[in-house]
């Protein structure tokens, strides 16, 4: 299972040691929010444009907003290299997906645990990712909601070769859980950026 720690954990007041102290990572992810689709404000594209130089990992990039859409250019040129956004934003869905291929991204959607997995079924053809949320999003250090890895289950059973991404509550305990079930990509936010050793956590989680 590869990892992606989230940012949105790390110490702002030194963000760029924190992205090269996840070197060792598989992907970085990173979240924005816009305190509308969210009740969360966290950071926007030209934070994520200052950290691109820092590291050569994956830009995995999580759009908590109500109007996607608009910024899909933005995070583009910032350095984003994967860019998801939400099932429930109030964007047109199609549209989104077209912009972040004409922006040269790769495609994914997420869906909140509230929202049932067939919402995505339509889209499936175009994704190059699924995001399920295993939090409510909006905050980090939340606990790990194991019955939405029934998500997971029913997404790998329909489309075997769709990379699958969990977000939210993945410690060393759940990590293996999300492994059992077919996990490509966990993200962890708390885990990593509380462990006292980084790489070592970052193992553990990936189950090595
Ligand atoms: C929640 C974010 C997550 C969050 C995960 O809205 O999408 O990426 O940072 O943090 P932890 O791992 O602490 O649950
Ligand atoms: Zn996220």
């Amino acid at each position: 299972m590869k990892i992606a720690p989230s940012m949105l954990a790390s110490d702002y007041t030194r963000m760029g040691e924190c992205v090269r102290a996840v070197q060792d990572a598989d992907w970085l992810h990173l979240d924005i929010m816009d305190g509308h689709f969210v009740p969360n404000i966290s950071f926007g594209p030209d934070v994520v444009h200052a950290l691109r130089p820092l590291t050569d990992r994956p830009f995995d990039v999580h759009l908590m907003l109500s109007h996607p859409k608009r910024y899909v250019q933005k995070f583009a040129d910032a350095g984003a290299d994967i860019l998801t956004f939400h099932v429930e934003c109030e964007d047109d869905i199609e549209e989104t997906l077209a912009e972040i291929e004409r922006c040269g991204m790769k495609p994914s959607l997420s869906l909140k645990p509230g929202t049932p997995v067939e919402a995505l079924f339509p889209y499936l053809d175009r994704l190059y990712m699924v995001l399920v949320m295993t939090v409510e999003p909006g905050f980090g250090g939340q606990k790990f909601m194991p019955e939405q890895l029934e998500k997971v289950r029913a997404l790998r059973a329909r489309r075997p070769e769709l990379l699958i991404e969990v977000d939210g509550g993945v410690n060393r305990e759940t990590a293996a859980a999300c492994r059992a079930a077919g996990v490509d990509v966990a993200v962890a936010g708390t885990s990593v950026f509380r462990a006292t050793d980084i790489t070592e956590e970052i193992r553990i989680l990936r189950g090595e």
